[in-house]
């Protein structure tokens, strides 16, 4: 695991932008070999997101051969729910570069099967071989995408039920109110990030992730914090800043 440590979130998230936009370059994308992405939602990348569009907008990288695919979404919110994972997407991204809709894939939180969409959302990321690079987060629980404490190691795409913290945590983008908050999800699984992917950046930023960010560097691996199981994965590197290192 490799650490990464910037003077803050701003810098961070333009290097992370600049460090994607150099492998989608290198890979050099065509339509049967596209760039495969995992994708996380939250306050940590939207930075990255913003450079990425303005790199986009300078002609230093084309998403036309890029397919993502997105970490979680909350079950029960359909897509035109400002608060759901599709909708932070497509505003906050998808919207503003040349990514193919068809090459988009988020969990449909609204399914009426979860079983088959969790299994053909596993299955369709494993059909690509690898993903190239799965960009992530972290809750300040340690949580990657969805997976809760106790999730396991060997956890797939499936239905989780969000504890407490990450309930109220969330909650600020229901004006504080948990009773809004969806209590369940759709999230890919921890095999499913570590198990597919050539190369993993979680990125942690401010002081509310310290412990996350201590717990995934040093933490015996454990499903108490999800967030260690990053250490077993050969290519991982975790961005932070000053506020995320220095506890305060
Ligand atoms: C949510 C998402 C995670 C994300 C986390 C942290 O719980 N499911 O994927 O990493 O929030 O979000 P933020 O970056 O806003 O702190």
């Amino acid at each position: 695991m490799k650490l990464q440590i910037y003077e803050n979130k701003e810098v961070a998230s333009k290097q992370v932008a600049l460090y994607v936009v150099s492998k989608i370059n290198e890979f050099g994308p065509t339509p049967s070999r596209p760039f495969v992405m995992g994708l996380p939602t939250g306050s940590s990348p939207e930075g990255i997101y913003q450079n990425l569009i303005e790199l986009y907008n300078a002609k230093k990288v084309s998403f036309e051969n890029v397919v993502t695919f997105n970490m979680d979404e909350y079950l029960g919110l359909p897509p035109s729910d400002p608060q759901s994972y599709h909708y932070f997407m497509y505003s906050k991204f998808f919207n503003h570069i040349n990514i193919k809709p068809e090459n988009v894939n988020i969990l449909n939180g609204l399914t009426d099967d979860v079983e088959a969409e969790c299994s053909n959302y596993e299955a369709k990321i494993k059909s690509y071989g690898e993903i190239q690079l799965f960009l992530g987060g972290l809750g300040p629980e340690g949580h990657i995408a969805f997976n809760e404490r106790g999730s396991s190691r060997d956890s797939k795409t499936r239905k989780v039920q969000l504890v407490e913290s990450t309930i109220i945590a969330n909650s600020r983008f229901w004006n504080n109110d948990t009773s809004k908050v969806p209590k369940y999800a759709l999230s890919v699984g921890i095999s499913t990030v570590l198990d597919n992917s050539k190369e993993v950046i979680i990125v942690v930023f401010g002081s509310n992730k310290h412990n996350a960010l201590k717990e995934t560097i040093e933490g015996e691996i454990t499903s108490r914090y999800p967030c260690t199981y990053l250490q077993e994965h050969k290519n991982c590197i975790v961005v932070t800043d000053y506020s995320a290192v220095n506890e305060d």
